[in-house]
Order: C-alpha cells, then sequence, then structure tokens
C-alpha cells in the first residue's frame, strides 16, 4: 500500500492549486526614520509558501519587510504598508485560487506622515492615529468559490476571538495561536495552533515546527479544493 504522503502528491498532481500567501508585518510610518509595526517575522508565512511550492503548487507571496528567502518558485511582490497589501492582494484575488493572510497586518496607522525626521527638541509630539483596512474584510466581496483562510494571534480567549473573526472575516479556516505561549509567535521556530474550520471541524495541533503546521494547512487546502 502507499503510504498516505504518496497518496498526497497524487492528488497534487491532479490539482495545481494557485495560493496566494501573505507572510509579516507591515510598517507605517510616521516620519522618514520612524514607523509602526509588530515583531511579525515572517515565518509562518514563509513556511506556507515553501511547503506550497514544494507539494507543486503555484506561489504568490506578498510579504511584508522579512528577514527570511523566499522560496525561489514563488512570485515574491514586496510590501511595506497596510495599504500596499490590500492592493497587491486586490491586483492578485482573481488569479488565485486559495488566499493564506499569515501577514501581521498593522492595525493603525498614524494620520499624518511627517515629511521630515521629527526632532527630539521639539515639543513631545502627540501622535494621532487612524485605521487601516482590514484586508480580509475588505476582499471578502470578492470570494466567490475561492478559499480564504486567516490567522489569529491572541493572548487571551483564543477560541472566542477565533470563532468571532472566522465569520466576521467570511473564511473557511481560521489558525489562531496564542501568542503568550512559550515556543509560540513571533519570530519562534514552532507554533501551537487551533484550526477552526467554517464547516465546523477543528483540529488542536501540538506545539510542532512552523513548516509542519504550514503542511498541515496546505494539505488541509488540498483536501478542499478537490472537493
Ligand atoms: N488582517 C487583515 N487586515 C488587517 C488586519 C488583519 O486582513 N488590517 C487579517 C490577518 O492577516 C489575519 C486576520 O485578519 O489573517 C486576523 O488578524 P488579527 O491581527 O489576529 O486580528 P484583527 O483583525 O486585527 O482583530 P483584533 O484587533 O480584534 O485582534
Amino acid at each position: 500500500m502507499l503510504p498516505d504522503r504518496r497518496l498526497h502528491n497524487i492528488i497534487n498532481v491532479s490539482k495545481i492549486m494557485k495560493v496566494i500567501v501573505t507572510a509579516g508585518p507591515t510598517r507605517e510610518a510616521l516620519d522618514p526614520v520612524r514607523y509602526i509595526s509588530n515583531g511579525s517575522t515572517g515565518k509562518m508565512g514563509y513556511a506556507l509558501a515553501f511547503a506550497a511550492v514544494e507539494r507543486g503548487h503555484e506561489v504568490a507571496l506578498i510579504s511584508g519587510p522579512s528577514p527570511l528567502e523566499p522560496p525561489t518558485q514563488a512570485k515574491l511582490i514586496e510590501v511595506n504598508t497596510a495599504a500596499e497589501m490590500l492592493k497587491a492582494v486586490e491586483d492578485m484575488v482573481d488569479w488565485c485560487d486559495s488566499l493564506v493572510m499569515a501577514a501581521a497586518v498593522a492595525d493603525w496607522r498614524p494620520k499624518v506622515i511627517s515629511e521630515h525626521k521629527m526632532k527630539k527638541d521639539m515639543n513631545t509630539p502627540t501622535i494621532e492615529i487612524e485605521r487601516t483596512t482590514d484586508i480580509l474584510k475588505q476582499i471578502a466581496p470578492r470570494k466567490e468559490n475561492r478559499i480564504f483562510v486567516g490567522f489569529a494571534a491572541e493572548s487571551q480567549d483564543l477560541r472566542q476571538e477565533a470563532s468571532r473573526k472566522l465569520k466576521e472575516k467570511d473564511l473557511d479556516l481560521i489558525v489562531a495561536n496564542n501568542i503568550t505561549e512559550p515556543g509560540v509567535g513571533f519570530g519562534s521556530d514552532t507554533n501551537r495552533v487551533l484550526m477552526l474550520a467554517k464547516d465546523g471541524h477543528e483540529q488542536e495541533l501540538p506545539l510542532m515546527a512552523k513548516k509542519k503546521v504550514a503542511d498541515t494547512i496546505i494539505e488541509w487546502l488540498e483536501i478542499k479544493n478537490e472537493r
């Protein structure tokens, strides 16, 4: 009998998916040298891009600033801000059959970007911030029969928050993690996630390498795409 892995590879041959993966943080400039961002390094998103490429799929990787090497087979689209990431997703969405939003998109940006570097001998500035656009919500009307996967980085109420985001963002799957746990979250090579699907299925994975988590998510997409 063929091992499971071979069976998956045979499924891959019959259906090559076109997958958009977003990864990394976004940076929202305050002045030419400062920005609002977060601690995302892109490890989860890049692991997803590698997993999809290795399994024979076509991948567009839309990445915020990250020190990581992307897979050479993926089409890399580099962005800085949430607005640029939104534009890149909007430009590519018609091409894909799956979108995996692993990026840690900044939720706020400074309302005004100072043209020149703010000097510390000026009055201490009050920085007014405004919301960025929620990319998943904005793109939801263009979902059609595409499969959309989101992530939920939480520090409390993991299940409730994940399930709220699954519904509010019209997702097929949400991958949630508690970023306060050791070995989980930004910069770590491992992750422990709870996967909640729209169809009610759920899976709690143990702490494992981000690449293994990525393989599991891509496998889930393959099965979904076959249906
Ligand atoms: N996301 C997005 N656009 C944003 C912010 C987040 O598309 N402006 C996506 C993320 O890529 C992720 C999902 O939405 O797939 C959830 O992101 P998360 O930061 O966990 O949640 P938020 O939507 O920011 O909600 P909250 O602030 O309540 O945690």
